[in-house]
């Protein structure tokens, strides 16, 4: 496996694989790598000839009171696991190589309006234009057949999706689904932040999704009865704050009232002082 740092060596690199015929497979991350990363790597790997994964913590994506400075990093723990699952090359530039002109100043960026505006656009503005200019430039930087991403951020693999669509690129998204701990914490970078009785508070948002598939399950198809049952439940939970529960449309992001079609029932739980989200999407 290859860690390259710089955005002319990866070029030339992909440029030859490419040339010797092979496809790639990309997997955009921001590191501190858990199993989630991985089933994104491995299935790459079955797929594609070639597997590039960028470990690049974003300071365009985080707001000013965010936690870019206390995001965890590891690069040499998280290449060995890159390695381990078979991964080519390691793409992991500084900050100065993806914004030689600064962050702050950016005179491009790229901006998918509506998508962004609920769920996770609501309490974190800019976030989402943070990062489609990223992986804009990660898509020109690396020119992937393929890119898998996580269905734990599915707004965000929504906003990708239509951006592709819209500018036409030339890039195939893939969604790969949520990797969860065996009592159902979906797995997350963030968790490492959480105490030992946030971890066990943290639960309340699987469990939530439970209680709507339930409901579900018995034939509850308005949309209001389902989000006031899981805020009632995760307002139970002392150390539980919700951001947001959305059921919108799985493809729009639409509000939903009456549900008919398949939805995304989606939530943002602060737990002490960590954002998680979940969701789970329900197909009908
Ligand atoms: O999902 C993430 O880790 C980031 O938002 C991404 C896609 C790597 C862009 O920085």
């Amino acid at each position: 496996m290859r860690i390259v740092n710089k955005v002319d060596q990866l070029k030339d690199v992909i440029r030859q694989l490419k040339l010797a015929g092979n496809t790639v497979g990309f997997v955009p991350t921001m590191g501190y790598l858990h199993e989630g990363h991985l089933s994104l790597m491995r299935q790459a790997k079955q797929e594609q000839d070639i597997v590039v994964v960028s470990i690049f913590v974003n300071p365009l994506q985080f707001g000013p009171t965010e936690d870019f400075a206390v995001y965890p990093r590891d690069l040499a723990r998280d290449s060995a696991m890159a390695e381990s699952v078979g991964v080519d090359i390691v793409f992991a530039p500084e900050i100065e190589e993806m914004y030689p002109n600064g962050h702050s100043n950016l005179l491009t960026v790229v901006d998918v309006s509506e998508l962004t505006e609920g769920l996770c656009g609501a309490s974190r503005p800019g976030h989402f234009r943070g990062v489609t200019t990223v992986v804009n430039k990660l898509f020109n930087i690396v020119e992937p057949d393929v890119a898998y991403f996580g269905q734990k951020d599915a707004q965000q693999v929504a906003v990708i999706k239509q951006m592709v669509n819209d500018l036409n690129i030339n890039v195939k998204v893939v969604a790969v689904p949520i990797v969860r701990e065996s009592d159902g914490l979906a797995l997350s970078s963030r968790n490492v932040f959480l105490s030992k009785d946030e971890r066990q508070a943290a639960l309340i948002l699987s469990k939530s999704l439970k209680l709507a598939s339930t409901l579900l399950a018995e034939g509850e198809r308005n949309a209001d009865i389902i989000r006031s049952a899981m805020t009632k439940l995760i307002s139970d939970e002392p150390l539980a704050k919700i951001d947001y529960i959305a059921i919108n449309d799985a493809v729009t992001l639409a509000d939903v009232i009456n549900i008919e079609k398949p939805v995304l029932i989606a939530l943002a739980v602060k737990i002490g002082k960590t954002r998680l989200i979940d969701n789970m999407v329900w197909e009908g």
